[in-house]
């Protein structure tokens, strides 16, 4: 190994600072967590909009108020289902409307001890002439079972057997699951005769 030998020079020479090119693997993995970043602000920083936890100032405080109990809840996604969808036709205000639906406010079909009959309306329909509070319609209303699962069925049944005055007990997921279960080689609408046939009490 002679003085003259390169390898000999380059290791006494002083290092230097100088520029080496940063690896494109390091640049993808910096965008990729940027990218996640921003993902990850997108979902949970509430479009950094104050307003979102307003008037509270943090999660513990909304918590503290958000509905816990089952019941709460079931209305809450009832109450859901009902304005964007069943309202249209019973009105927000659950009288009906004589060229589109009967009333949900008093009617004897919603306030059975059992909701054996409603839960069966829901799922399939209900066509041809029927009696609600005493005033007869002969229209129809379509199946919503491939709308809306058990839990959403319970809740919208629960909400109108417990608002505008109703009381009626709350309808469970389990009892829609049942009926589902019952009827779901069913492809029409049902009639009044065939659901008096079944048991409201
Ligand atoms: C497109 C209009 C329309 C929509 C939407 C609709 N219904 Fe009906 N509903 C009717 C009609 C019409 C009847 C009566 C059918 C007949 O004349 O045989 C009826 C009957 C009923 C009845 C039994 C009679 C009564 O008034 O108590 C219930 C209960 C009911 N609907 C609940 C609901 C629920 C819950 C929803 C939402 C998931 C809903 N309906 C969505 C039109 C509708």
């Amino acid at each position: 190994m002679s003085p003259n030998d390169p390898q000999t020079q380059r290791r006494d020479t002083e290092p230097t600072a100088g520029y080496s090119s940063v690896p494109m693997w390091l640049i993808v993995l910096l965008g990729l967590f940027f990218y996640w970043g921003l993902m990850y602000l997108n979902d949970n920083a509430g479009g950094f909009n104050a307003l979102v936890y307003a008037p509270f100032q943090n999660f513990e405080q909304v918590d503290a108020v958000q509905p816990k109990d089952e019941n709460q809840i079931a209305m809450l996604k009832g109450k859901r289902v009902f304005d964007s969808t069943c309202a249209l036709c019973h009105q927000p205000n659950g009288l009906g409307d004589p060229s589109k639906a009967p009333p949900l406010v008093g009617s004897e079909w919603v306030l059975a001890p059992k909701p054996d009959r409603i839960i069966r309306v829901v799922l399939d329909g209900l066509q041809g002439p029927v009696s609600v509070k005493n005033q007869q319609f002969n229209l129809a209303m379509a199946s919503w079972k491939t709308s809306f699962k058990d839990d959403e069925i319970a809740g919208v049944l629960s909400y109108i057997r417990h608002t505008w005055g109703n009381n009626a007990p709350m309808v469970k997921p389990e009892q829609v699951k049942e009926i589902r279960e019952k009827t779901k080689a069913r492809t029409q609408a049902w009639t009044a005769p065939e659901l008096q046939a079944v048991a409201d009490k």
